[in-house]
């Protein structure tokens, strides 16, 4: 049965690649976008044809804090893909040269699409919850588990990239906690964080050079295209089943 997919932060490539590679597999998908024009010019971009759009994307124009715009976006999802992400400025300052424009919209931005889940799934108890897949960085590292980053990194995202690098770990941090109540009083079935790498926009590889591990035994890797992790979420979690089967309710580092 092909289920209905919500998105958030589908502007970015990762979460873009994902929406556009369900669009033209047939899915049914909603999108939350601040500019939707933006959305659909990408999806354009990434040859899903205006049919496919008008018949199969409906967009929610809202901000990720919106309540009640995160809760359209979700009213009919089975399956979640958020890779909400902020932008970087550079500025003066020895201590923190990479800040962000917007520094916790990762971890807001989970708590509104947690707190949607839950009012939606109240009034009615039976409704199928949605697996949550999110996007978070190599960079959190599960307590007592090795480390996903090659030793060249570690200054460089300890220092440079502290400030996402923060964000994401409260990101990942709300969603075990939520995941900590009792099964009636939570409004998502189950989650997946996705670790990527470094994401770059370089040269585009295929799902099949993708390595993807669990902390136990993660990855160490340089990098990955943001086109292909998209893909890849949509192939192994979306698509292939991932979601209901070894991935589920953890956390997956993924790499070329
Ligand atoms: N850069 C790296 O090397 C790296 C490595 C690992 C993980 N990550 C993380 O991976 C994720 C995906 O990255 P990406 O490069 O595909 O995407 P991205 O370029 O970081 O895009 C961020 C997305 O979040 C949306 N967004 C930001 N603030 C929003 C708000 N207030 N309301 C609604 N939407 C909002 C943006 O929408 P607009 O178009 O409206 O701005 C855009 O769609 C991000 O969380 C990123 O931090 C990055």
């Amino acid at each position: 049965m092909i289920q209905n997919l919500a998105f958030f932060g589908a502007t970015g490539g990762c979460a873009g690649s994902c929406l556009a590679a369900a669009l033209k597999q047939g899915y049914t998908c909603t999108a939350l976008a601040r500019t939707p024009s933006k959305l659909t010019a990408f999806m354009h971009e990434k040859d899903v044809d205006s049919f496919t759009l008008d018949s199969h994307l409906q967009i929610i124009p809202g901000d990720i804090r919106d309540l009640e715009a995160v809760k359209q976006t979700l009213a009919h999802a089975d399956i979640i893909v958020s890779g909400i992400g902020a932008y970087p400025k550079f500025q003066w300052s020895p201590r923190k040269p990479l800040a962000l424009i917007d520094p916790a919209i990762c971890a807001d931005g989970i708590s509104t699409i947690l707190q949607a889940c839950q009012e939606l799934q109240k009034p009615n108890a039976k409704r199928k919850k949605p697996m949550l897949i999110s996007i978070s960085t190599a960079g959190v590292q599960t307590p007592g588990k090795p480390r996903a980053l090659p030793l060249l990194y570690l200054t460089f995202y300890y220092w440079l990239l502290a400030e996402p690098h923060a964000d994401k770990v409260a990101l990942e941090a709300k969603i075990h906690e939520y995941m900590q109540l009792q099964g009636n009083q939570k409004g998502i079935e189950g989650y997946i964080l996705v670790r990527p790498s470094i994401l770059l926009d370089g040269e585009k590889k295929g799902v099949g050079d993708v390595r993807a591990g669990l902390p136990e035994d993660p990855p160490v890797g340089y990098s990955i295209d943001r086109r292909v992790d998209g893909e890849w979420i949509f192939e192994k979690l979306v698509r292939g089943g991932g979601a209901d089967g070894v991935w589920r309710n953890g956390e997956v580092i993924v790499t070329y």
